[in-house]
């Protein structure tokens, strides 16, 4: 049984965890406020799931979801053990949807940002390119498999969390490096924020229309 740890525990995490434990997967959670403070959450949720502080999560975890808003990313991932882990950089420099509450970071992307946070690890953006509405309504059970997007510089990495994808029963499409698929998911990016997640033949068609 493999094990997804979620640094953060809000609407992201509240809206994955329980489809991740549904399809067979522990699940840990953290937040700042303390396992305790998780009880509630955790007994709402039907499967193997858990609560810790964010150092224990991160030490159980074959893969860790950065589900923690942009103001807290640096102070909440502050002397985790990064190193070799792979994690899932679900954030956006945002903290809304209004245009008003987008974070000016300049001329780079996210992921390169919260890369220098996490020093070691295997990198892998996505569950970020949709409003968790959208993942919420369309992932199975509710539809037919539809795609997900990731990106990543680390090939084993990135199909490693294309098979947790699978595992939710989704279709993962793997956009490579961050700084090439990457850029196409992230916030503003050609493939970001459709409201909907495509179908396989649906997102094709966007690759193609975006390069
Ligand atoms: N909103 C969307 O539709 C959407 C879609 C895709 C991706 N995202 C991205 O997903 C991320 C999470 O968004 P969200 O809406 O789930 O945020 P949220 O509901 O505000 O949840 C944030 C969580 O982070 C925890 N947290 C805060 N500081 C922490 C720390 N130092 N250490 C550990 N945990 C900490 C909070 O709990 P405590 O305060 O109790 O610690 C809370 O559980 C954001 O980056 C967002 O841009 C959002």
């Amino acid at each position: 049984m493999k094990t997804l740890g979620f640094l953060g525990a809000g609407r992201l995490t509240q809206m994955l965890a329980p489809k991740v434990a549904k399809a067979g997967w522990k699940v840990v959670l953290s937040n700042s406020r303390g396992p305790e403070t998780l009880r509630d959450l955790v007994q709402s949720i039907e499967g193997d799931v858990s609560a810790a502080s964010p150092a224990d999560m991160a030490a159980q975890a074959d893969i860790v979801v950065l589900a923690i808003r942009w103001p807290q990313i640096a102070e909440a991932t502050s002397g985790l053990p990064w190193s070799g882990k792979v994690v899932i950089d679900a954030t956006n420099n945002r903290l809304g949807p209004k245009p008003e509450d987008v974070i000016d970071i300049g001329n780079v992307l996210s992921s390169e940002v919260v890369a220098g946070c996490v020093p070691g690890a295997r990198l892998v953006k996505a569950f970020n390119h949709e409003p968790i509405p959208v993942f919420a309504q369309t992932l199975p059970p509710q539809g037919d498999a539809k795609v997900l997007f990731l990106a990543g510089s680390d090939v084993e990495a990135n199909a490693r969390v294309a098979e947790l994808m699978r595992n939710l029963g989704a279709e993962p499409i793997d956009l490579g490096p961050i700084d090439k698929g990457g850029k196409l998911i992230a916030m503003g990016g050609a493939l970001a924020n459709k409201f909907k997640l495509f179908s396989p033949d649906e997102a094709k068609a966007a690759i193609e229309a975006a390069s």
